[in-house]
C-alpha cells in the first residue's frame, strides 16, 4: 500500500536552538513523486530522515495515511531509503544484498522469486552473483535500488541517489527511476540540489532555503511563477538575469523601470500587472529576465510588447547548439544569498557555559527568517564601471551569429516575460494570484 505523507509545522533543532528545519508543512499524496530541492545545508536530508524515523522530530507532526506517526520506529514505517553512497554490504553478492531485508522481514520465506523479479525489472540479472567491488557505480546504485524495491515498501525515500555518478549515467538512471516509480505507483520523496533533476523527475517540487519552504508547486509553476527571487534564481539554466531597477510612474508620462544607464519602457496600454506596479513608484525593485525573454535583433524589428535595450558584448560562451552571450547593459545585478552555499563550515567551538541569552535569541531569529532572499544594498555588489563578472545580462542565441568582445548589440526584451520582485525579493509581477484583501 502506497501512502500519504503529511508534515504539519515540522521543525528540527539539533543544537543551541538553531532550527535547521523551520515549521515545514507538506502534504504528499499517495503515489506522488515529490522532490525536495535546495542548496547544500538547507535541511533536505534532515527532512527525509525525519520521515524515515531516523531523526527525531523536535516540533510538529508527521502523519502517515492520516495517522500520527512521530514515534513509530523506522521498521514500523515500511519505507525504503536509497542513499547517495550506495551502502551495500561488501561481503554479500548482489543477490545477497537485494534479498537481505527480505530475509530479515520474512525469515521463513525463500527470497529468490522476489529477488529475481526485481533484478529483471532493473535489468541486472547478470550481476546477481557479483560482489559490490566487482560492480561499477551505476550497477551498484541499481542493486541498491533493487534492495529498496524488492521489499515492496509503501514509500521510497531517496537522498541524492545519483550524485556520485557521471552525467551520462545519471541521466540514464534518472529516466529509469522515473519509469520505475511510476510503474510501481509508490509514493517517492527524492532529495537533490540539482534543479534540472528536480524539474525532470518531480510531480511537484518543494524548494527549501535555510530550512524554510519557499515554494511547493509543479515544475512548470516554479519555473513560470517563482514566488520569490531565490526560487527564480535557483531554477532554470542559464540562471535568470536579476537586475536592480527603479520604478518611475509619472502621472503624465510613460511608466518605466530604470536599470541604471538604460530603462525598460512598459508598453501601453498598461497590462493589469503593470498597472499594479504603479504603487512602487520611486522604489527599488528587482527585474527578472530569463534568457528567453531577450533576443538579439534590430530595434526597428520590435514586435508589439518588445522594448529596446543595448548591450556591450563582454563574453561569448560557445555551447554547440547555442551560444550564451554575456552583455554589459550598465545595470547592477541583484545578489541572492545562499544560492550555491558551500557545505556550511563547522560552528566555532562552544565557549564554556554555553551561549549567552543574546546569542540564543540571535540564532533563533536568524533561523526563523533564514535571512533576506535578496540583498539590495550590499557594498560588495560590483557597479557598472567596476563589474568583475562578465556582464550583467546573459542571452541565449543561435551559434550562427558572429559576436565579438566589445561590440554594441541591439537587444529586444519581451515585456510579457518580465518578472518584478520587491525589495524583500517577493514576486510582485506577474501579481501573486491572491491579492491582499483591499478592504482590510
Ligand atoms: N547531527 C547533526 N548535528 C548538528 N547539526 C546537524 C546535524 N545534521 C545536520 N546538521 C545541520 O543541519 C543543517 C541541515 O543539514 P542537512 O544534512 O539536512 O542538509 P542538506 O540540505 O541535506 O545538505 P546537503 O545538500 O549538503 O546534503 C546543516 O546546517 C547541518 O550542518
Ligand atoms: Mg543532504
Amino acid at each position: 500500500m502506497t501512502r500519504a505523507i503529511s508534515l504539519h509545522d515540522v521543525s528540527k533543532t539539533y543544537t543551541r536552538g538553531v532550527r535547521v528545519v523551520d515549521r515545514l508543512s507538506l502534504d504528499i499524496r499517495p503515489g506522488e513523486f515529490l522532490v525536495l530541492l535546495g542548496p547544500s545545508g538547507c535541511g533536505k536530508s534532515t527532512v527525509l530522515r525525519m520521515i524515515a524515523g531516523l531523526e527525531e522530530i523536535t516540533e510538529g507532526r508527521l502523519l502517515l495515511d492520516g495517522e500520527h506517526s512521530n514515534d513509530l520506529l523506522p521498521s514500523e514505517r515500511n519505507m525504503a531509503m536509497v542513499f547517495q553512497n550506495f551502502a551495500l554490504y561488501p561481503n554479500m553478492t548482489s543477490r545477497g544484498n537485494i534479498g537481505f531485508p527480505l530475509r530479515v522481514e520474512h525469515p521463513g520465506e525463500d527470497p529468490r522469486p522476489r529477488v529475481d523479479a526485481t533484478a529483471r525489472m532493473l535489468g541486472i540479472e547478470d550481476l546477481l552473483d557479483r560482489f559490490p567491488s566487482q560492480l561499477s557505480g551505476g550497477e551498484r546504485q541499481r542493486v541498491a535500488m533493487g534492495r529498496a524495491i524488492a521489499r515492496h515498501p509503501s514509500a521510497f525515500l531517496m537522498d541524492e541517489p545519483l550524485s556520485n555518478l557521471d552525467a551520462k549515467l545519471r541521466n540514464h538512471l534518472r529516466a529509469e527511476i522515473s519509469k520505475l516509480t511510476r510503474e510501481l505507483g509508490v509514493t517517492t520523496v527524492y532529495v537533490t540540489h540539482d534543479q534540472a533533476e528536480a524539474m525532470s523527475l518531480g510531480d511537484r517540487v518543494a524548494v527549501l532555503r535555510g530550512g524554510v519552504l519557499q515554494q511547493l508547486d509543479s515544475p512548470r509553476m516554479v519555473y513560470a511563477l517563482p514566488r520569490n527571487v531565490f526560487v527564480a534564481a535557483f531554477i532554470g539554466t542559464p540562471r535568470i538575469n536579476l537586475l536592480r531597477g527603479l520604478v518611475r510612474a509619472p502621472l503624465d508620462g510613460a511608466m518605466t523601470i530604470s536599470l541604471g544607464k538604460q530603462f525598460l519602457r512598459l508598453p501601453e496600454p498598461l497590462s493589469l500587472d503593470h498597472q499594479l506596479l504603479r504603487v512602487q513608484q520611486g522604489r527599488e525593485v528587482i527585474v527578472g529576465l530569463r534568457s528567453e525573454a531577450i533576443r538579439i535583433a534590430k530595434h526597428s524589428s520590435a514586435r508589439p510588447g518588445e522594448v529596446a535595450l543595448t548591450g556591450l558584448v563582454e563574453h561569448v560562451e560557445f555551447q554547440g547548439h547555442e551560444i550564451l552571450v554575456h552583455f554589459n547593459t550598465g545595470s547592477q545585478p541583484a545578489v541572492v544569498p545562499d544560492l550555491e552555499a558551500p557545505r556550511p563550515a563547522s560552528r566555532p567551538p562552544r565557549r564554556r557555559g554555553g551561549p549567552t541569552v543574546l546569542e540564543r535569541l540571535r540564532d533563533r531569529a536568524g533561523a526563523l527568517r533564514a535571512g533576506p532572499v535578496v540583498v539590495m544594498d550590499d557594498p560588495a555588489v560590483p557597479t557598472f564601471t567596476e563589474a568583475r563578472l562578465p556582464g550583467d545580462l546573459v542571452v541565449r542565441t543561435t551559434p550562427d551569429i558572429e559576436l565579438r568582445h566589445g561590440m554594441q548589440v541591439p537587444l529586444l526584451v519581451d515585456i510579457a516575460h518580465l518578472f518584478v520582485f520587491d525589495q524583500h525579493g517577493e514576486r510582485i509581477c506577474p501579481a501573486p494570484a491572491r491579492l491582499p484583501d483591499l478592504e482590510n
